[in-house]
């Protein structure tokens, strides 16, 4: 990180490649207001050179002349602003790389038109919303998989949907979301043999509940023999696993426990929401604790989503990249583990962050799980980022464990409490001075 970026304040490095995106568009911006004046300034000074015939006859005939002339040049005008609009949109469109998607074009199957198109109310205007027509929406990223797309909305209305819910998948991992499949029926699959809520927490059901489909193994078995991500090494396997421990039985400085946390929530701990939250696991203790835990997870080589929601808890399948479906300041604790390293560009990170820390009520716990410090560099970004939050730092924990290759890995696990009231001083140079100074020696400097 250069000392340039330091004086300047972190406003400055956050938006970055956003500054370089939004001073091509000024630029091209000035340039057609400039020219646009010109043409302006040259057709309200423009006279035809003055000829003794003209002076001499000013009549209604040579008014209408001017007239028309004026209009010509308006039209002109108006022509160029024109143009100088649409190549403003086209250079905005390839530094956001995407266009909106041309409905016209022959490979777009009939079902997603159908889709996207506007209905009037039948009654007119909504009088409590004040909408006029309904409308559907797909991500605009839709547009760079529109094979994909055109492939996943090729199907029969009314029908059953085809067998590909992994092809939905890959559309919302390329940020085409929300998918525009309605009007065929998902293939049920009978759920045999649920248990009865909170035996169902812990207890084993038949694989057979679970869609295999697009999936590289085909049982439970062939999945918890694999580390499927950082948070969930066999954390399918109810029995006998780590799972079992997890948030209960302490293996590590990095690992707190539930009951540890839930005793710093001040105004009570009830409603939370786990990102990345694997087989459900975090749900199921809180649950036993009578705390209710929404988990967004993805089925990534997994029926994650089949397995949170046969356990008795709530599944949310949702990727990361998309905005909480939920309100501001509504849950009293968000637990991530490595969720939160999405990789990237830091702005990421942020979108990200602020987010949880929206959704986050005031007095709300943050508790960040094991987050893998990859490098030094990560963990200051995400040090100073979390810092600048201003949460207060209940618990800070950084330590070294060993990994299946004989590498020593650092960890960071947190437990951050927002701020009733918050300043509004994140991102002026005060605070980011004071935070560079506390960062120091970033995550170790904070053990406790
Ligand atoms: C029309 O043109 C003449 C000479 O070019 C000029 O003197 C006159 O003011 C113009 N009339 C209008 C209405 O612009
Ligand atoms: C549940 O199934 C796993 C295999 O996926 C097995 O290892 C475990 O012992 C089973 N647990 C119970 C309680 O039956
Ligand atoms: C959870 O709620 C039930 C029913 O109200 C109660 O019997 C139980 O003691 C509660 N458990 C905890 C850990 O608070
Ligand atoms: C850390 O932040 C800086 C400045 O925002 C950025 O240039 C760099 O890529 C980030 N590094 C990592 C590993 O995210
Ligand atoms: C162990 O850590 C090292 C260094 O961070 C890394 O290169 C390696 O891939 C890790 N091995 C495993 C099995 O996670």
């Amino acid at each position: 990180m250069g000392s340039v970026s330091l004086k300047i304040g972190d406003g400055t490095a956050r938006f970055k490649s956003a500054t370089v995106c939004s001073s091509a568009v000024h630029i091209l911006m000035l340039f057609s207001v400039i020219t646009t004046n010109l043409f302006a300034l040259y057709a309200f000074t423009y006279s035809p050179k003055p000829n003794t015939h003209q002076i001499h006859f000013l009549d209604h005939h040579h008014t209408h002349k001017n007239l028309s002339l004026i209009s010509e040049q308006v039209s002109l005008i108006l022509k160029e602003i024109d143009s100088s609009q649409k190549k403003l949109s086209q250079m905005e469109k390839q530094l956001l790389g995407y266009e909106s998607i041309d409905l016209s074009t022959p490979n777009i199957p009939n079902e997603l038109k159908l889709f996207l198109q506007r209905n009037q109310l039948p009654l007119g205007k909504d009088s409590r919303t004040g909408i006029t027509e309904m409308v559907s929406s797909v991500g605009h990223s839709c547009y760079k998989s529109i094979d994909f797309l055109a492939n996943y909305m090729n199907y029969k209305p009314n029908g059953a949907c085809p067998d590909d819910w992994s092809l939905g998948q890959k559309l919302i991992l390329k940020g085409c979301e929300p998918l525009p499949r309605r009007r065929c029926f998902a293939k049920t699959i009978p759920k045999v043999g649920l248990h009865p809520f909170p035996v169902s927490l812990w207890r084993n059901v038949s694989e057979k509940i679970y869609s295999w489909s697009g999936l590289g193994c085909k049982n439970l078995g062939c999945l918890n023999s694999k580390k499927l991500d950082r948070d969930c090494a066999g954390c399918l396997d109810l029995g006998n696993g780590n799972e079992v421990s997890r948030f209960v039985k302490s293996r590590g400085k990095n690992d707190f426990l539930i009951d540890d946390v839930l005793s710093l929530g001040s105004g009570g701990v009830r409603i939370g929401f786990d990102i990345g939250g694997g087989s459900g696991t975090f749900a199921a203790r809180m649950a036993e604790k009578n705390v209710t835990i929404v988990t967004a997870s993805l089925n990534i080589d997994a029926p994650f989503n089949e397995f949170i929601a046969a356990r008795g808890v709530f599944p949310l399948y949702l990727s990361l990249d998309h905005r909480f479906p939920f309100y501001d300041n509504v849950f009293d604790i968000i637990h991530v583990g490595n969720g939160l390293d999405i990789g990237g560009r830091p702005e990421k990170l942020e979108f990200l962050m602020f987010d949880i820390d929206r959704v986050i009520r005031a007095g709300g716990l943050f508790w960040l799980d094991n987050f893998l410090c990859s490098n030094e560099e990560k963990r200051k970004n995400l040090t100073r980022l979390i810092e600048r939050f201003g949460y207060k730092k209940l618990k800070w924990v950084v330590g070294e464990k060993i990994n299946g290759s004989g590498n020593s890995e650092v960890y960071l696990s947190a437990v951050l409490q927002k701020p009733s009231l918050k300043g509004f001083s994140i991102g002026t140079l005060d605070s980011f001075i004071v935070s560079e100074a506390l960062r120091m020696s970033a995550c170790k400097w904070f053990n406790r």
